[in-house]
């Protein structure tokens, strides 16, 4: 064990959230206010753009009970943002803010929940504390629904949202098939440039009903075999159920839901959307038969009633063991889930891999996993994903509706 070092320590939220982010925040939390070498815990308002606001809410403040509530308590209950933060070699404003604030309340802790470019902060930040000699270890905690974190098998946030994925999927399948005429229905799942949450949709074809054609983005979108694909299935079947990613785009690169949207976010990313309504207007011009473009949107990512309990449970331990590694010594990593299968049974082991490799690298479906037409998964990526959307969760209730948690979120001065 290393030098033991003591000060306090900063969770921050950063990036879209997921149905069990708060699952990490609360790992995180717990194990600090625990831990003999933390001195204070505070949560960054709006991930690191609180820091650099100095508004860092108390957590040592908090009733345990509500804080015990962050576990079923879905989106980033301490609030995210999207800043992308300079090149400190070519401007160094923010870092300098950062190592003043961090000066100020001591903290020698930062740990950052997040996704690619979360990963990419939590990096710069890494650095940037070495590189001025500031004692600081500097963990990220992985989350994504996308799943697109290189050095990990899976990411916190992805199975629950694969398990909406596929239960909505088995329940459209239901409902559009009450009528004695055939309809197309298009679902659009999220995911920009990795198609893991769109290919979950397989578990729905695989164990019930679910969609005849699935379209990922790491295949090129080519609209005449699309329509192919719809007139055959149409003829065979009568009904036809698509389910595509927002990312899907053309050989040329271009969105095919790029027409729809100008919104960037802070690190210029389109934002997405619409396409489910635009395939299906498609659809109904070239067949004249009823159909429903169904986005599923931010309802894919909040669905913390039907979270996958591996996923709560994996996810809270991303953030316990994140504090655990740095209070041992760790710094300058990312948690990461190594999958272990024993006589056929699934466990999780944690490890950690270097920031600097998790930061901007994205981690796609492989194309072995895709069949050779382009338009649905193989039994592989069916035995990748189901273990990991295994157990029900027990959300706490109030008048029979979901009881969140409800901080006091008392900012330090
Ligand atoms: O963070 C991942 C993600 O959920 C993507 O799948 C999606 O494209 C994006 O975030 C949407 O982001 P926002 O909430 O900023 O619109």
């Amino acid at each position: 064990m290393d030098k033991k070092l003591i000060g306090s320590c900063i969770i921050g939220q950063s990036g879209g959230p997921t149905a069990v982010i708060n699952a990490s925040a609360y790992g995180v939390i717990k194990t600090a206010l625990e831990a003999e070498e933390i001195t204070k815990v505070y949560g960054a308002a709006h991930g690191i753009r609180g820091v650099l606001d100095d508004r860092l809410y108390v957590m040592d403040m908090e009733d345990p009970k509500e804080l015990e509530l962050l576990l079923h308590t879905p989106s980033s209950e301490l609030g995210s943002c999207r800043y992308k933060i300079a090149d400190p070699a070519k401007d160094d404003t923010d870092y300098k803010r950062i190592l003043e604030i961090f000066k100020k309340y001591n903290v020698r802790y930062f740990f950052y929940n997040g996704g690619n470019d979360s990963m990419d902060t939590c990096n710069k930040i890494s650095k940037y504390m070495q590189s001025v000699g500031y004692e600081c270890r500097v963990m990220g905690v992985p989350k994504t629904i996308d799943n697109d974190l290189y050095g990990t098998d899976h990411c916190p946030g992805f199975a629950s949202a694969a398990k909406f994925i596929a239960t909505s999927c088995m329940e459209i399948d239901k409902d559009m098939h009450v009528y004695d005429k055939p309809m197309i229905t298009v679902v659009e799942a999220m995911g920009r440039h990795a198609g893991w949450l769109t290919a979950s949709a397989a578990l729905a074809t695989c164990f019930g009903g679910g969609p005849d054609l699935i379209y990922l983005p790491e295949v090129d979108f080519d609209m005449d075999k699309f329509i192919a694909d719809v007139d055959r299935v149409h003829k065979e079947k009568g009904n036809v159920f698509i389910v595509v990613s927002e990312g899907i785009h053309y050989a040329d690169g271009s969105f095919v839901s790029e027409a729809k949207t100008s919104a960037t976010d802070g690190f210029g990313h389109a934002q997405l959307g619409g396409l489910a309504a635009m395939l299906a207007s498609k659809l109904g011009e070239h067949t004249g038969i009823k159909v429903r473009g169904i986005e599923l949107s931010l309802l894919q990512r909040c669905g913390a009633h039907i979270a996958s309990a591996t996923d709560v449970e994996e996810t809270f331990n991303a953030g316990k063991v994140a504090v655990e590694k740095a209070i041992a010594g760790e710094t300058d990593k990312m948690v990461a889930f190594e999958r272990v299968m024993e006589d056929g049974k699934y466990s999780c082991k944690f490890v950690t891999v270097p920031l600097t490799l998790a930061a901007n690298t994205e981690k796609k479906v492989p194309v072995e996993w895709i069949n050779a037409e382009g338009n649905g998964l193989k039994k592989e990526f069916i035995d990748y994903v189901l273990p990991l959307v295994q157990g029900e969760v027990n959300v706490p209730k109030e008048n029979s509706l979901p009881r969140y948690a409800k901080l006091k979120k008392i900012l330090a001065e």
